[in-house]
Formats: C-alpha cells, sequence, structure tokens
C-alpha cells in the first residue's frame, strides 16, 4: 500500500473539465501533490495560484499544488489527461477525432519520454479511440492506460433512472456499455435495483417499459443538450474522475464502467471501449463479463465496429 505521502498526481489540460476534476480531488482530500500542466502555461499557472489559495480552509491544507512540466509525470502515481478541442453545439465526439489524437500523440511522446510508469487515464474526446492512441504511443501495458468511458454516462443513467424510481442511484445498479457516444447502449438484463433485476422491479411495479427507453435517450443526448445550454458539461465527469483517481490511490478494487482494453471477453480484441472493470491501483485488474444476451451482443459489436470504423478512416 502507498504511504499517505506519496499520492502524486498530474494532470494534463487545465480548462473546464481538468479544474472540475482538479477542485474534486482537492475537496475530497484525496491526494497530496498535484501538478497542472497545460500548452498555455500561464492558464496552469494561474489555476494553481488560484487553487493553492484556498488551502487554508481545504481539508488536506498541506496539500502541494503547482503547475509544471513533463519532468514532474517520472514519479507520479497517475496521469490524468483532458486536453484538447471539446464540442461546439451539435459536434459529435466522434468529429474531435483528427484535432485531439495529433494533441494526444503530442503529449504521450512527452509522458513516454519522462520516464512515467503509473497508470494513465484519458478523458479528452473521443475518449476510446484517444485511449488507444495513448496506449500506443506510450507503449504501457493496456491495464495500465485505460479511459473515463461510459463511467460519466452510466452515472447519468443512474441519476434519471433514481429520479424514475424514487431509489437512491447507489442503489440502482446499471452501466452504459460500448463508445462513450451515439452508439453507446444500455444492457437492461443487467441492471439491478439492489439485488433484484430491474425488469422484474418495473413490472412489479406496473411501470411501462418505453420509459426506459426515454431514460436511454435523456442519457444519450445529455451532452449534447447540456453544451447548447451551458457550452460545456464539466462538473459530471470531474466527479467521474475523482471516483477513479480515488479507486486507484486507495486500491478500491471497485467496479467502476471505463474505457478498458478489449481482450475477448465480449468477443471483441484490440479497442478500448466501455465495459465494467475492477479499478485498483495498477489500473484495469479485470474486465467484468456481463452476460449479453444476442440483442446486446449485436449492440455491443455495432459499437465497436463504429470505433473501428474512425481508425480506419482516420489511419491514426
Ligand atoms: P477546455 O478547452 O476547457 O480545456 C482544454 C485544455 O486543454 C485547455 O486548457 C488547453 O490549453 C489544453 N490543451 C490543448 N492542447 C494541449 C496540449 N497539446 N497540451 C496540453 N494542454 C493542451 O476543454 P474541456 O471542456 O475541459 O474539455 C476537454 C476535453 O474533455 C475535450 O476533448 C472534451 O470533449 C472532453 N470531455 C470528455 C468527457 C468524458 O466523459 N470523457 C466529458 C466532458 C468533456
Ligand atoms: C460528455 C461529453 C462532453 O459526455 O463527452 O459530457
Amino acid at each position: 500500500m502507498r504511504t499517505i505521502k506519496d499520492r502524486k498526481v498530474v494532470l494534463v489540460g487545465t480548462g473546464s473539465v481538468g479544474m472540475s476534476m482538479a477542485y474534486t480531488l482537492l475537496m475530497a482530500n484525496g491526494i497530496d501533490e498535484l501538478v497542472l500542466i497545460d500548452v498555455n502555461e500561464g492558464k496552469a499557472k494561474g489555476e494553481a495560484m488560484d487553487l493553492s489559495h484556498g488551502l487554508p480552509y481545504a481539508p488536506n491544507s498541506k496539500m502541494v499544488i503547482k503547475s509544471g512540466g513533463y519532468e514532474e509525470c517520472k514519479d507520479a502515481n497517475i496521469i490524468v489527461v483532458t486536453a484538447g478541442a471539446n464540442q461546439k453545439p451539435g459536434q459529435s465526439r466522434l468529429e474531435l477525432t483528427a484535432i485531439n489524437t495529433r494533441i494526444m500523440k503530442e503529449i504521450c511522446e512527452e509522458i513516454k519520454a519522462s520516464g512515467f510508469n503509473g497508470v494513465l487515464v484519458i478523458a479528452s474526446n473521443p475518449v476510446d479511440v484517444l485511449t488507444c492512441v495513448a496506449q500506443e504511443v506510450t507503449g504501457l501495458p493496456h491495464n495500465q492506460v485505460f479511459g473515463s468511458g461510459t463511467s460519466l454516462d452510466s452515472a447519468r443513467l443512474r441519476f434519471l433512472m433514481s429520479d424514475y424510481l424514487g431509489i437512491n442511484p447507489r442503489s440502482i445498479h446499471a452501466y452504459i456499455l460500448g463508445e462513450h457516444g451515439d452508439s453507446s447502449f444500455v444492457s437492461w438484463t443487467n441492471c439491478y435495483v439492489g439485488a433484484k433485476s430491474l425488469l422484474d422491479y418495473i413490472d412489479e411495479k406496473g411501470k411501462d417499459f418505453n420509459d426506459l427507453l426515454d431514460i436511454y435517450k435523456e442519457v444519450r443526448d445529455a451532452a449534447y443538450e447540456v453544451i447548447e445550454l451551458k457550452g460545456v458539461t464539466n462538473y459530471g465527469i470531474g466527479l467521474s474522475l475523482n471516483k477513479i483517481v480515488l479507486a486507484i490511490l486507495n486500491n478500491e478494487d471497485i467496479v467502476i464502467p471505463v474505457s478498458a482494453y478489449q481482450n475477448g471477453e465480449y468477443g471483441q480484441k484490440g479497442l478500448y471501449i466501455g465495459v465494467p472493470a475492477i479499478i485498483c491501483r495498477k489500473g484495469v485488474k479485470e474486465v467484468i463479463k456481463l452476460p449479453l444476451n444476442e440483442v446486446d451482443q449485436g449492440k455491443f459489436d455495432k459499437s465497436c465496429e463504429s470505433l473501428k470504423k474512425v481508425f480506419t478512416e482516420t489511419a491514426l
């Protein structure tokens, strides 16, 4: 187990997403050192100063927050990358592929050169594609590189189902699977309320399955709606990334839906895509294989194909 003093995280990308995660980590009292890297060095320095000024009132007043360069990566436990262009209203995540692949390659070359050998977490979009790029460029073991994947989508699903059922979201066990994007889906036969099948529960309550389909559409379209309304999404992903970072640092062995490398668990190999996985201090400990029926397996395969198509079209 790591001593409390060596919990160091490097954040690359100090924009809306990165700084939402940074602030959440500070308030969660989860880490001892946070280093901010950004191509806009002034932004990184300003964010580090601003966060540091609040330390006397923070849970861990001795936390070190500073801006710096990639030399800070070598002894870091975790690097989180949130750098890159974000979606404009109506733009899909996949439309960011070209510009953000270039940025991700630049960043990951620097990470590789630093000698980093911790866990690399990618949030930049399209996250499944960029996580693959990050692993290929850094050459880190597949389990040490993963993306936030459908962790945010699954939180949205659990929140909306909580509101619909009047049950605490922590008692709703449900995942969005596949691409963090338009080809994602819910395997309803693998959703539970406590230890009870969700489908049995709504049947007993006389609720309409079509309401669940409407909830999924709300999840799928949530980012587009929030971006239309406020320009970005940042708090939900900030909290998702905080959950992931603490799961790694505390070696929690907790199941989180993330963009994990596929080794055939779901019949697919050689790509990253959203599946439930056990997260520990080394990254992905194990991909959890859910029993997918024929329809859901078809949706999973279709989502994988849409990501593979990006690689062939963009010649990544
Ligand atoms: P932002 O524009 O607020 O911040 C991006 C930051 O990246 C800027 O500070 C910029 O200077 C920096 N940057 C750009 N190129 C860089 C480079 N080569 N090296 C280092 N830093 C660089 O954007 P925002 O809203 O924070 O979104 C960031 C990314 O996160 C986008 O790709 C967005 O789509 C993605 N995102 C992913 C989510 C998920 O669930 N995976 C949810 C929300 C956003
Ligand atoms: C989201 C996008 C921005 O899900 O990835 O919020």
